[in-house]
């Protein structure tokens, strides 16, 4: 499978969420083979996990609730950066041309809590045959210091930028579960979902599946959202857990 793939690993597939700063060292092992392996260019973003979750928590920092305390917006910032060269040192590895890129020193939000990032280095490095990697960080946000910004929400914004041909959300679950546990195969339209889901607030940026299925309808690309271990067939062009696909 050619072509452009975002892929978002969450940071519960690659760190250990009940230890502080750990990583998952045999999950990003085994999502960094799969990612070495694929013939797409890619975009690779992922999340907090025990790094950056921690710390927000900690000092009480969310997608909506910021902070002006530079020392607390640092601690956030270091721990996501950590976490980056982690996952960027086991893509170098497992042979991808992996190089961060950091939020905080290029995007922010305004007093809406809408997200802009600028992409120009982004798209200049894939097509530069590099692999850009981002990571939630902490971005400046107006009248509030600065917020968390979720990899989800980086996904969202880098789609359209880099003209992804998919999208793909490596997280614990197999997919977005029914009623009855079982994995929806495909997803059209929030309103289909709306009874599993429950009420979906657009302002839900950060953790409900709800808010990340409707960002991911308004994509222009097809969206995967599986468990890790369908981590290698998604990279294979196979449509493994829920297609969100609002097109
Ligand atoms: C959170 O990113 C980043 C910080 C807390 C700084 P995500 O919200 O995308 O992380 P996961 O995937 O849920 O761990």
């Amino acid at each position: 499978m050619t072509g452009t793939v975002v892929v978002k690993l969450g940071g519960s597939v690659i760190t250990d969420k009940s230890e502080s700063e750990t990583v998952d060292r045999d999950a990003l092992d085994a999502a960094a083979a799969a990612l070495g392996e694929a013939d797409a260019d890619l975009v690779v973003v992922h999340g907090g996990g025990s790094f950056g979750h921690h710390y927000a928590d900690e000092h009480g920092v969310t997608t909506e609730r910021g902070t002006r305390d530079a020392a607390d917006a640092l601690a956030i910032h270091d721990a996501m950066t950590r976490l980056s060269r982690e996952v960027v040192d086991a893509l170098q590895s497992a042979g991808v041309p992996a190089l961060p890129v950091r939020p905080l020193s290029a995007g922010s939000r305004n007093a809406d809590g809408d997200l802009s990032l600028p992409t120009d280095q982004i798209r200049r490095l894939l097509g530069e045959g590099f692999a850009p990697v981002l990571h939630g960080d902490v971005v400046a946000h107006e009248g509030e210091g600065v917020t968390v910004v979720s990899g989800d929400e980086l996904v969202v914004e880098v789609a359209p930028a880099v003209d992804a041909d998919r999208v793909g959300l490596c997280s614990t679950v197999p997919g977005v579960l029914d009623g009855e546990d079982a994995v929806i195969d495909r997803i059209g339209s929030i309103d289909e979902v709306a009874d599993v889901l429950g009420d979906s607030d657009a302002t839900d940026v950060s953790g409900g599946m709800a808010g990340k299925v409707r960002s991911l309808l308004a994509l222009d690309a097809p969206a995967q959202i599986f468990g890790p271990d369908a981590l290698a067939g998604f990279l294979a062009g196979e449509a493994p857990g829920t297609t969100v696909d609002g097109r």
